[in-house]
């Protein structure tokens, strides 16, 4: 079901609200011709997407799927490549059949893609040597080197964010159409360089018992399992840029309904969850499925605001709550905002989003994640949500399909040394392959028991 239209929305009713994390641009003729101009081109995604979307959600919700989400923490144009988005899919798609296989459960495959090319800053000057200029806000808004001229906030990429997540989705649905996502081949998903890896060797025994089990029903069937032929895959970024969603926010006549098809499953941070602010206003009057980032400074009143505000028509899957605690606060935290929400009457999906509460910085001053720390607040929030009688319908996370030395921890034991060593992310820090395979067979579980190593 869709929730009409609401009366006292417009795509830009929340320009009255000052909006946090904008962009300050100097060329008002610029902005407004490259705005217009993003009205005009074609939609990212359709609302057919969107709906399939969210009734995937809704299942979510009910405990009877479960969402993976996960990418980079911000994607960069210049890593609009072939073999960047191949690899992300392939990890991605790893994590779904481990996941898959032990929670025996459908997966809804949501990448950080397409579009997650904004970012929220603490600051909006930077200051170097006495030189002081507007924040890197990531490649929709500005360019990353520190001078005046890169820093400063340019429209036309708004247009190149654009076409780049047209290219990136252009080529995902080719690969997800065609032999790519084919579950009897999922040879197709092996990355280049992780022959030697433990979590690779656990991932081969976990797909073959699956081959074996699609041989053995479509031997006794006579049948091949079309459905299970193809798997789906959904896109999703920060919908921070409100200039952007608002130019491609369409009134669908046939839904009577208003759509942003920037991407499926746009989320709010925690840093513009503020339930009276111009994001809120903005997603409260889409028909997409939303998510919010829940942070532990959120209060318990304002979170059943928001759940009101989000989801007044208590829609299944139209809202999803991604908690972002940190280990150290998940146990104080989480029972109260279940227990808030729960008193709205509103249900919502559970997401837990393991990275951004763990964030810290070494002792030279690189931020880092320990994979500890992710793992044990997952491995909580799992424990609590399970006591309080509430479903975690799924995980967020900040991966990479590489190898990179982001976070430490995790199978191969890296260290605050090892850092230096590949460190890519120009943000936040992400797992890489062993990590992010690891913690999907710590989600898995039981479900695996018999293909864990003795
Ligand atoms: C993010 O997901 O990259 C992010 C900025 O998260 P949060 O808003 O939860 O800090
Ligand atoms: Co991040």
């Amino acid at each position: 079901m869709t929730a009409g239209a609401r009366e006292d929305w417009r795509p830009d009713s929340w320009q009255g609200r000052g909006a946090l994390q904008q962009p300050a641009y100097s060329d008002r003729v610029a902005l407004d011709r490259v705005v217009q101009n993003l009205a005009a081109l074609p939609p990212l995604v359709t609302s057919w997407e969107v709906e399939a979307l969210k009734s995937r959600l809704a299942q979510a919700q009910r405990g009877e799927a479960f969402v993976l989400q996960g990418g980079d923490c911000a994607e960069s144009f210049v890593e609009c490549t072939s073999p960047r988005i191949v690899d992300q899919l392939k990890v991605l798609l790893q994590m779904s059949v481990v996941l898959t296989a032990g929670l025996k459960m459908p997966v809804v495959r949501v990448g950080r893609m397409a579009g997650q090319y904004v970012k929220p800053r603490s600051a909006d000057i930077e200051t170097r040597d006495g030189v002081s200029l507007p924040s890197f806000r990531g490649d929709l808004v500005n360019r990353h080197g520190f001078t005046a001229e890169e820093r400063e906030p340019d429209p036309e990429l708004m247009l190149r964010g654009y076409e780049r997540a047209a290219l990136t989705l252009n080529f995902v649905r080719g690969l997800m159409d065609g032999g790519f996502a084919d579950l009897h081949h999922p040879e197709n998903w092996d990355l280049a360089f992780v022959g030697q890896s433990a979590s690779a060797a656990r991932y081969h025994r976990i797909v073959q018992r699956i081959a074996d089990g699609l041989d053995f029903f479509e031997s006794l069937s006579g049948k091949k399992i079309h459905e299970a032929r193809r798997v789906d895959f959904y896109a999703s970024h920060e919908g921070l840029h409100l200039l952007y969603e608002e130019a491609q926010t369409r009134f669908l006549e046939k839904r009577g309904a208003w759509y942003d098809l920037t991407t499926h499953f746009p989320w709010i941070g925690a840093r513009t969850g503020d339930p009276e602010g111009a994001h809120v206003e903005f997603f409260r009057g889409i028909a997409n499925p939303v998510g919010v980032k829940v942070s532990a400074a959120v209060e318990t009143d304002e979170l059943q605001a928001l759940v009101r505000r989000l989801n007044p028509d208590n829609q299944a899957g139209r809202l999803t709550l991604i908690h972002r605690l940190g280990a150290g606060n998940v146990e104080r935290d989480l029972p109260r905002l279940i227990a808030a929400v729960r008193a709205t009457g509103i249900g919502v999906v559970w997401i837990c989003d393991p990275m951004h509460g763990n964030t810290v910085s070494t002792d030279d001053g690189v931020k880092t994640r320990r994979f500890d720390d992710i793992a044990s607040e997952l491995e909580a929030a799992t424990a609590i949500h399970s006591a309080e009688d509430s479903v975690l319908g799924g995980v967020h996370l900040e991966l990479t399909g590489e190898h990179v030395t982001e976070c430490t921890g995790g199978p191969r034991g890296l260290t605050d040394t090892d850092l230096r060593r590949d460190y890519r992310s120009t943000v936040d820090p992400r797992l890489n392959y062993d990590q992010a395979m690891e913690l999907a067979m710590r989600i898995a579980g039981h479900g695996l028991a018999d293909l864990q190593p003795a």
